[in-house]
């Protein structure tokens, strides 16, 4: 495993992931099983999952200084989630221990023949992180935050409080923000009138009644911020973004020899996404680069060889 330094060379700024961090129990199958069948699994782990946790472990593989910023639970699948992080090189300074809850747990099964991956998540009934422990994160050490749309209320306020702060800083050290809105719930969709990059995912547009990744480019336009990017990844049709001045750019997948395990894909677009946008690479590039990143994703069990 490539593990990166947490800390950048001096004065590099960091990108922070603001969500879910989760224990993914992942049993591997030759063919989905029928119900209430009894079948032996190819090969079972745990592995950490959660979006924002899974995207810090693609960005720290990039080789970028990055955060995560979310919810533990005491007990040992926090343990093993915490130490793996730490073993990406992920800053987990900001990781608030909850006192009450368990640690969110999803039992994936993951089919070798066909690549999909069947999630049963349990929530554990553990609060998500708030806007006052946003407030203790210093602004200056981040080039990038990127939430997770999960308690939209407290995340409206953190953001309101990093655009405060971009207000009173040069555009050099504004800190770019850039939210996910994955999960097809009403309160969620109020962020995506925020932040300067925003990603969709192909189960909120086709719950929405969208077809294709343009036709909900188009329809949820309006949405967004003026001046805000539209991101929009849909599996293997690859992505397709609408950029700051309207443009539409497109990138086909780079589907993998063999598809082997596409949980967390979503996540390491977003993920390599940001990486190059954060670098300075034009819309087009970065989503090519997110998809060839995730094309790689998805050719191996976890994400330890998609550098
Ligand atoms: P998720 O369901 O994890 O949110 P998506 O299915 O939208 O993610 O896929 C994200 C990216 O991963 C796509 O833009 C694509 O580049 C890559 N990807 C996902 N599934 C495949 C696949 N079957 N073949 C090739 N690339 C894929
Ligand atoms: C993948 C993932 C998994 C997790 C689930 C939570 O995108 O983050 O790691 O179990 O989604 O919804």
């Amino acid at each position: 495993m490539a593990a990166n330094p947490s800390a950048g060379p001096a004065g590099e700024k960091r990108i922070m992931c603001v969500g879910l961090v989760c224990l993914d129990i992942i049993s591997v199958v030759e063919a989905y099983p029928a119900e209430d069948s009894d079948s032996r699994c190819v090969s079972q782990r745990w592995q950490r999952g959660g979006n924002a946790s899974n995207s810090c472990t693609v960005l720290a593989l990039l080789g970028a200084p990055c955060s995560f910023m979310g919810s533990l639970a005491p007990g040992h699948s926090a343990d093993f989630v915490l130490a793996d992080l730490r073993r990406y090189g992920v800053d987990v300074s900001h990781a608030v221990l909850q006192p009450d809850g368990c640690l969110p747990t999803s039992v994936v099964i993951a089919s070798a023949s066909r690549g999909t991956r069947t999630i049963l998540h349990a929530s554990g009934n553990l609060p998500d992180v708030t806007a006052r422990d946003f407030e203790r994160v210093d602004l200056s050490q981040y080039k990038w935050i990127h939430w997770e749309a999960r308690n939209a209320a407290e995340q409206v306020a953190m953001i309101w409080r990093v655009e405060q702060y971009n207000q009173s800083r040069p555009a050099a050290e504004r800190v770019r923000i850039s939210v996910e809105v994955e999960k097809p719930r009403q309160e969620l969709l109020q962020l995506m009138g925020l932040g300067h990059v925003v990603f969709i995912s192909k189960d909120l547009a086709q719950h929405l009644g969208y077809q294709s990744a343009p036709e909900a480019l188009q329809g949820l336009h309006s949405c967004v911020q003026p001046g805000a990017t539209l991101i929009c990844a849909w599996a293997e049709k690859g992505a397709d973004a609408l950029g700051p001045n309207g443009e539409l750019v497109h990138s086909d997948a780079f589907p993998p020899e063999t598809l082997v395990d596409t949980l967390g894909a979503g996540d390491t677009f977003n993920a390599a996404t940001i990486f190059a946008l954060s670098a300075g690479k034009s819309l087009q590039d970065a989503i090519t680069f997110g998809c060839q990143i995730a094309g790689r994703k998805c050719g191996i069990q976890g994400f330890d060889s998609i550098v």
